[in-house]
C-alpha cells in the first residue's frame, strides 16, 4: 500500500526521499509527494501520478535541507489526485504529515477541528493528523504527538515534520509497519526496508503504541504515554543488490526466474535424508503441540492463500490432521471457533497484510498459538506470531507474488512431512519426500529454461478476452493461482475452477473463443481430469494442458500442450505453476501491460 520515506541527515533529502519512493513504488502508487524542511521553511510539492512525475517536478529545483518525509499513496479515502496526495499540512503550514493506514474517527475528529477554526483542503482522513497536532501543540512536538496520537482510532504509521522544530523528525505506528535505518550521523524512516536498503541494513523496528523522535544523530522511542522504551538494532541480510531487475525487463520475470535459487534457499539446512524428515528450527518448540494437534487452521489472503490450499491437502495426507482454510478477512470477523488443541498458522509473504494480521491478533486475543510462515524478516506478522518458519525466498517486488508462492508451498511440505514423520508416515516414505524435495529447483529451472515455448503460447492467448482454469485434487489451487496471475497483470477476465465442478456452471461458458487451460499432470484422478477435458473438446473450447511428460492421451485431446517434469503428486503444484506464471507474465506483456505495477493493485495490503 502507500509507502513512507524519511531522512534527517548531512545529506540532501530530496535525492535520497525519491530513490526512497521509488523503491516503495510497487507497494502502491497513484500519487507521491514529499516535503523538505529548509531554512525554518517547508518544501512542499507533490503530484497525481507516478513517482517518477514527483521527480521531474523537483528535480529542476535546489534545495538543500537535509531532513523531509515523502509518500507514494495508495488512494483509501478521496480521489487520487494532487490535493489528496501527502504531504497534508494544519492551517499554518508548520506541520505537515505523511500517513500509511486509515483514520477511522477522521470524520468526527474533522468535524470538531473544524468547530475549532480548523480548514481542511483535502479530502483525505490524513489531514485530521495534522490539525490535531496543530490544534494539541504544547511547545514539544514529541509529546502533542502522543496526545494527538490518544485521540485517534484507526491504524497509522506516520512521518512528522514542523517548522517549530526543524532539527527533528518524528514517526509513530500503530497497525502499519513502520521502522527506523541507523547510518552513520543520519537516520531514516520507511515503511518498507527496500526503502532504505541502499543506506543502511541496521533497522530498528517500531512496534504498535510507538512514536520516535529522530534527529542526524539519535533517535528516541517513547510509548505513547511518553515512557521511554528500548529499542534494539537489528542487522538484516538483504542487501541491495537483491531489490534490484539485474538484467531482467520485469521484476516479476526476475523473481519467476529466481525460483532455481529460491527454492533452494527455501530447503537449505532444512532436509534430513537419514531419519526422512524436515528440521524446521522455528518450530522446534512446537512439535508436541503440531503433533497433538486437533485441527490446524490456515489463514492467509491473495496468492498465500492458494498456497494455503495446498498445504491443506498436504498436511491432511501427510499427518493425518484435519485442515481449514479460510480466508483471513472473513476468519477475522466471523468469530471463529478455536479449541484448546488447535493451531492457527497464517501466511503471508509480506507479513504486513492487515486482515492476516487481523486474523492473527483475534486468534490470539481467543487464546490460540498462532505459527507464521512469512518471508520478509522481522514484518509485523513474523514479529507477532508465536513461533514460525521464514521461507527465505528474498525479497519479492512484483505485485504479483511468483517465488513466495513456491516457496510458501515447501515450507507447508516440510511442516507436513516433520508432523507425519512424528506420527505414522514411514521412514521409506518420508526418504521419498525429502530426495522429491531436493529435485524440486532442479526441475523447476529445466522448466524455465523453457521460457521461449511459454511465449510462443502466450501469443495465442492474449488474443482473448477471457481464460479458463481447471485443475483437480492438488492442481485446483494451482488453477486458482493462475488464473489470479492472469487477471492482475493481463487483466484478462480468468477463472480457476476445480474441474469437475465445471459442469455446474462454467460450461456455460464454452466455446470456440473461450480458451480453457487444464493443469492435468498425472495423479490418482488423472483419468477424471480427462473426461473433463472431452467435455470441453465436445463444446469446441481450445484446451491448452499442463500434462505430464510424455502424455501422449491428453496431448490427443488437446489444442496446445505444456509438458512437465513428473515428481511427487503433491509437489506437482510447484512445477506447474511455473509454466502459468511465465504465461501470465508474457500475456501481460504482449498486451502492453505494467507488470510490476498493475493498475489498482498493491504489493502490501496495510489496509482493510
Ligand atoms: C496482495 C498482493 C498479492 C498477495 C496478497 C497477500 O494482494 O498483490 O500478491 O498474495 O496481497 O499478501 P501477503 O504479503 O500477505 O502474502
Amino acid at each position: 500500500m502507500c509507502g513512507i520515506v524519511g531522512y534527517i541527515g548531512k545529506k540532501l533529502a530530496i535525492p535520497v526521499l525519491i530513490e526512497g519512493l521509488k523503491r516503495l513504488e510497487y507497494r502502491g502508487y497513484d500519487s507521491a509527494g514529499l516535503a523538505v524542511l529548509e531554512d525554518n521553511d517547508l518544501f512542499i510539492e507533490k503530484t497525481k501520478g507516478k513517482v517518477q512525475d514527483l521527480e521531474n517536478l523537483v528535480k529542476s529545483t535546489k534545495h538543500s535541507g537535509t531532513a523531509g518525509i515523502a509518500h507514494t499513496r495508495w488512494a483509501t479515502h478521496g480521489a487520487p489526485n494532487r490535493v489528496n496526495a501527502h504531504p497534508h499540512t494544519d492551517c499554518s503550514g508548520d506541520v505537515t504529515v505523511v500517513h500509511n493506514g486509515i483514520i477511522e474517527n477522521h470524520r468526527s475528529l474533522k468535524k470538531y477541528l473544524e468547530d475549532r477554526g480548523h480548514h481542511f483542503k483535502s479530502d483525505t482522513d490524513t489531514e485530521v493528523l495534522a490539525h490535531l497536532i496543530e490544534e494539541n501543540y504544547n511547545g514539544s512536538l514529541f509529546e502533542t504527538l502522543s496526545t494527538a496520537l490518544a485521540e485517534v482510532e484507526g491504524t497509522y504509521g506516520l512521518a512528522v515534520i514542523s517548522k517549530k522544530e526543524p532539527d527533528r523528525i518524528f514517526a509513530a505506528k500503530k497497525g502499519s509497519p513502520l521502522l527506523i535505518g541507523k547510518g552513520k550521523d543520519e537516520y531514516f524512516i520507511a515503511s518498507d526496508v527496500a526503502a532504505i536498503l541502499r543506506y543502511t541494513n541496521e533497522i530498528i523496528y517500531l512496534e504498535d503504541g510507538e512514536i520516535a523522535e529522530l534527529t542526524a544523530k539519535e533517535f528516541n522511542v517513547m510509548s505513547l504515554d511518553m515512557k521511554k522504551v528500548s529499542k534494539k538494532v537489528q542487522q538484516i541480510s538483504w542487501n541491495l543488490e537483491m531489490i534490484e531487475k539485474d538484467g531482467f525487463e520485469h521484476f516479476m520475470l526476475k523473481e519467476i526466474f529466481e525460483q532455481k535459487t529460491s527454492l533452494r534457499n527455501t530447503l537449505r539446512g532444512r532436509l534430513n535424508y537419514d531419519e526422512g524428515t524436515a528440521r524446521l528450527d522455528g518450530l522446534l518448540e512446537n512439535i508436541e503441540q503440531l503433533k497433538n494437534a486437533s485441527r490446524i487452521i490456515i489463514t492467509a489472503c491473495g496468492t498465500s492463500w492458494h498456497s494455503a490450499l495446498i498445504g491443506e491437502y498436504i498436511i491432511e495426507e501427510l499427518a493425518g490432521i484435519p485442515v481449514e482454510v479460510e480466508y483471513a478477512s472473513e476468519f477475522r470477523y466471523r468469530g471463529p471457533i478455536i479449541n484448546k488443541g488447535d493451531i492457527v498458522f497464517v501466511i503471508s509473504q509480506s507479513g504486513e497484510t492487515a486482515d492476516t494480521l487481523g486474523a492473527l491478533k483475534e486468534t490470539k486475543r481467543k487464546g490460540g498459538t498462532v505459527l507464521g510462515i512469512c518471508n520478509v524478516v522481522g514484518s509485523t506478522i513474523a514479529r507477532e506470531s508465536d513461533a514460525g518458519v521464514y521461507i527465505h525466498a528474498g525479497p519479492e517486488i512484483g505485485v504479483a507474488s511468483t517465488k513466495a508462492f513456491t516457496s510458501q508451498v515447501l515450507v507447508l511440505t516440510m511442516i507436513a512431512l516433520m508432523i507425519g514423520r512424528m506420527k505414522n508416515l514411514t521412514l521409506e516414505n518420508g526418504r521419498k519426500i525429502v530426495k522429491a524435495l531436493d529435485d524440486i529447483p532442479d526441475l523447476v529451472e529445466g522448466i524455465l529454461n523453457r521460457n521461449s515455448e511459454i511465449e510462443n503460447i502466450a501469443k495465442k492467448l492474449s488474443k482473448h478476452n477471457n481464460a479458463l482454469y481447471l485443475g483437480r485434487g492438488y492442481n485446483f489451487p494451482v488453477a486458482l493461482e493462475g488464473a489470479l496471475k492472469l487477471k492482475e497483470i493481463s487483466y484478462l477476465h480468468a477463472e480457476g475452477y476445480p474441474a469437475a465442478e465445471m459442469k455446474h456452471g462454467p460450461i456455460a461458458l464454452i466455446d470456440k473463443n473461450m480458451p480453457v487451460i487444464v493443469i492435468a499432470t498425472k495423479d490418482v484422478i488423472y483419468e477424471k481430469i480427462m473426461s473433463n477435458i472431452s467435455e470441453i473438446r465436445a463444446r469446441n473450447g481450445t484446451i491448452l494442458s499442463v500434462v505430464t511428460s510424455g502424455d501422449e492421451q491428453i496431448k490427443e485431446l488437446s489444442d496446445i500442450v505444456f509438458e512437465v517434469p513428473e515428481t511427487l503428486t503433491f509437489l506437482s503444484p510447484v512445477i506447474n505453476v511455473i509454466p502459468l506464471q511465465l504465461l501470465a507474465y508474457h500475456v501481460a506483456v504482449i498486451r502492453g501491460c505494467n507488470v510490476d505495477q498493475p493498475r489498482n493493485l498493491a504489493k502490501s495490503v496495510t489496509v482493510e
